[in-house]
């Protein structure tokens, strides 16, 4: 019964926060998976609130958002995608294209599986990332190889499907975008701010449009 209430307190609260946001921005930004990256002027969102509850919003994003059709400017989302698995993935970006406006703009910036193969080129850069990763994530392997970290990515911090720039293409077209566009990182992305040039060595960004 008690958690019943609480979870219908939740919901209620929920629906007046997204209500209070819809009605006070002209220019409406969704932000999904934000965690501790909560940006000016966006709904930020995600699945766990990490004690910032007054500003993020509770949205898991394998399941209908709980917003009207049409009614954001933009989405965007940084390293949260590859947490999904690929038929998850498609159903969070198939809702994306349903609560953007037509002409509406997605941004993703997610880790890229060419970047984890490029470790094995070798190059200063690489070499310098893949310390610095083994150390930080692994440090109880004593082996700085491109392996210990490939297989980190796959089997860290719930990561679920790792895109590459002609899956995650694909996955923007499948689930009904168009005009896709690689990006640089921007001002948006702050991943790994402390680590700035490993976060834009293993990202890739693709935007689309709404039709
Ligand atoms: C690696 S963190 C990235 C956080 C932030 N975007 C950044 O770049 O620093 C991944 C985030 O995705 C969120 N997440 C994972 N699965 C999710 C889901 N099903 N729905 C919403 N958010 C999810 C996690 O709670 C976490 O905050």
């Amino acid at each position: 019964m008690r958690h019943r209430l609480k979870s219908l307190l939740g919901v209620l609260r929920r629906r007046g926060k997204i209500r209070r946001y819809l009605q006070t921005h002209e220019v409406r930004k969704l932000h999904l998976g934000a965690g501790r990256n909560v940006l000016a002027g966006w709904l930020n969102t995600d699945l766990h609130d990490y004690g910032r509850g007054d500003e993020l919003v509770h949205l898991d994003v394998r399941r209908r958002f709980p917003l009207p059709d049409a009614s954001f400017d933009a989405v965007f989302s940084e390293h949260m995608i590859e947490h999904l698995t690929y038929a998850e993935g498609q159903q969070c970006l198939r809702e994306c294209v349903r609560v953007l406006r037509p002409g509406g703009r997605i941004r993703i910036a997610t880790p890229s599986l060419e970047s984890l193969a490029r470790l094995y080129d070798g190059g200063e850069l690489q070499e310098r990332y893949v310390r610095w990763a083994v150390e930080t994530l692994e440090p109880e392997v004593d082996a700085a190889f491109p392996g210990v970290v490939v297989n980190n990515f796959f089997r860290s911090w719930g990561h679920r499907f790792i895109y590459d720039r002609q899956t995650l293409w694909h996955a923007l077209t499948a689930a009904g975008f168009v005009d896709v566009e690689e990006h640089p990182l921007g001002e948006l992305e702050q991943h790994l701010a402390e680590a700035a040039e490993f976060n834009e060595y293993e990202t890739i960004v693709l935007e689309a449009e709404r039709p």
